[in-house]
């Protein structure tokens, strides 16, 4: 049994009026523990759409999602508890930060699931230090951070609840390529250390390619592919169809191999390119 088990997932916005739109197509998917899958496609192929049915914020049309095995819309008494296993982070969740400190802040989901004031204090400490907030941080107003650390703030506030899956919508839109990494290299971290499963929704290939086990490419409301990062890079005329665009250096990789070097295709990183290079030269090749 799957940790995550998405079955036939549709769902239309505006039905019944003259502005249909049939975002997410008989979807079906499933996650095991201790993965992370990147949720990569064209601006408005269902992405969004998809991760609210997943945490329960909109009901989807057609279709069931089971997490361990249960439905989440039948078989748990509130959708709260859905919630408290299945945490979601919105696209711009520091606009959506309310509390007067930081750390009321991060508190607010354990506080909602009714635990002990010392396992809140303990699961707040513990978010926080995992995304890199010092205690200093915790005292401030969330209104006076910076907005990656803001960012950061609204992502320890759903860690803090230990989610069993971890959904990040676009977490690292609008952030310069440090924070960037920062936030990737956390989430990556929270996977290490509770063997939960993360989805992560993003526009950026490059970052999926170092950070996701596997990808599920999302094209018109439709599963494009849903295949481990390699496999999904070595389609490139297919990806760059649909709107996406590969890592600069999987582009290189393959004007190398269509060149004649022993360069695989399903190159992704600059550092695979760089042993690819290394081999080929041993090899006589370059
Ligand atoms: N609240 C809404 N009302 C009507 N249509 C919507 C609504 N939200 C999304 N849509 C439409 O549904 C489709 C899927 O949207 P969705 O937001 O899921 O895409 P996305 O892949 O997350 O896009 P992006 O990369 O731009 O965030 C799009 O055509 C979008 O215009
Ligand atoms: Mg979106």
């Amino acid at each position: 049994m799957s940790l995550l088990e998405v079955k036939n997932l549709t769902y239309t916005y505006g039905q019944g009026t003259p502005f249909v739109t049939h975002a997410v197509n008989d979807v079906s998917f499933s996650v095991e523990n201790g993965e992370i899958i990147g949720l990569i496609g064209h601006t408005g192929s269902g992405k969004s759409t998809i991760v609210q049915m997943l945490n329960g914020l909109i009901e989807p049309e057609n279709g069931t999602i089971l997490f361990d095995g249960r439905n989440i819309k039948t078989d748990f008494k509130k959708i709260k508890e859905v919630r408290f296993n299945i945490g979601l982070v919105f696209q711009y969740p520091e606009y959506q930060l309310f509390e007067e400190t930081v750390e009321k802040d991060i508190a607010y989901g354990p506080t909602n699931m009714g635990l002990s004031s010392d396992e809140i204090a303990e699961r707040v400490k513990y978010a926080a230090e995992l995304v890199g907030l010092t205690d200093e941080m915790l005292k401030k107003s969330p209104f006076d951070l910076s907005g990656g650390e803001k960012r950061r703030v609204a992502i320890a506030g759903i860690i803090a609840m230990r989610p069993k899956v971890l959904i990040l919508d676009e977490p690292t839109a609008g952030l310069d390529p440090k924070g960037r990494d920062m936030i990737l290299s956390r989430i990556k971290e929270y996977r290490n250390e509770t063997g939960a499963a993360v989805i992560i929704v993003s526009h950026s290939m490059e970052d999926m390619a170092k950070t996701a086990d596997k990808l599920l490419v999302m094209n018109r409301g439709n599963i494009e592919m849903f295949d481990k990062v390699s496999n999904v890079f070595s389609n490139v005329e297919r990806l760059v169809d649909i709107g996406l665009d590969v890592p600069h250096v999987t582009k290189i990789a393959i004007e190398l191999n269509k060149r004649g070097f022993d360069i695989p295709k399903n190159i992704f990183t600059v550092s695979d390119l760089k042993e690819a290079i290394i081999s080929c030269k041993k090899g006589g090749n370059l």
